[in-house]
């Protein structure tokens, strides 16, 4: 699965934005990626929920929200009862993160736990079994156009390995430096769903950008 992510996208004209990757099937994005950030979390700032109850009225394309803010406990349930698909939060700023997924869970959308990349996986995997993804960063979460730091494909190769050994039932989500160069090696890590932004938005085509990275992810 690719979920370009609207964090590269020009905000001004962001319906036309996701219309250009919700085009025919191979081309199609899988999710729509929306960085929520509250420069206090991360220290830059995007959009909240209004501007995601927008952008739900005006795509089929499900919704992908990765809140990279503080107090999720308070917070993300509201992007669940807005009509997201997946809402995924940071388990470094969880303070009741299985209480979360409860709540996700209750008001429909999938629940999503995230983890930078100096968060080992291991103190988390009771916690994962509430959760239905797990979004491992490959960047530290704040920017775009940032480098991938392969380093934590190891996270990535373990959780693959917990899913289909039936210990954990969840997908694998990548975000952070994805390109047609990096594609390759998550996708050998065992990645399900690959986010990118400046590989899909900073492209001259960006559904021609979506088809090249699927085309390198299951040759
Ligand atoms: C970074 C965000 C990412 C960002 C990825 O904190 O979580 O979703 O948009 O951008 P690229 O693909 O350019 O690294
Ligand atoms: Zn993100």
């Amino acid at each position: 699965m690719i979920a370009p992510s609207i964090l590269s996208a020009d905000f001004a004209r962001l319906a036309d934005e996701i219309s250009a990757v919700n085009g025919e099937p191979g081309k199609r994005a899988d999710w729509l990626h929306v960085d929520v950030m509250d420069a206090h979390f991360v220290p830059n700032l995007t959009l909240g929920l209004p501007v995601v109850e927008s952008i739900l009225k005006v795509t089929d394309i499900p919704i992908d929200c990765h809140l990279m803010i503080e107090d999720p406990d308070r917070w993300a349930v509201g992007y669940a009862e807005a009509g997201s698909h997946n809402v995924t939060v940071h388990v470094e700023a969880a303070k009741d993160p299985i209480a979360i997924a409860k709540d996700l869970r209750a008001a429909g959308a999938k629940a999503g736990l995230s983890i930078k990349p100096g968060t080992p996986l291991e103190p988390y995997l009771d916690v994962l079994k509430h959760y239905d993804t797990l979004l491992v960063m490959s960047v530290e979460p704040g920017f775009g156009g940032q480098k991938f730091m392969a380093d934590v494909l190891d996270k990535a190769r373990k959780a693959r390995e917990l899913v289909d050994t039936g210990h954990l039932k969840l997908l694998v989500e990548i975000d952070g430096g994805i390109n047609a160069d990096t594609i390759e090696q998550a996708a050998e890590a065992g990645v399900d769903c690959f986010v990118a932004g400046s590989a899909v938005y900073n492209a001259d085509d960006p559904a021609q950008a979506i088809e090249a990275l699927r085309a390198k992810a299951a040759p």
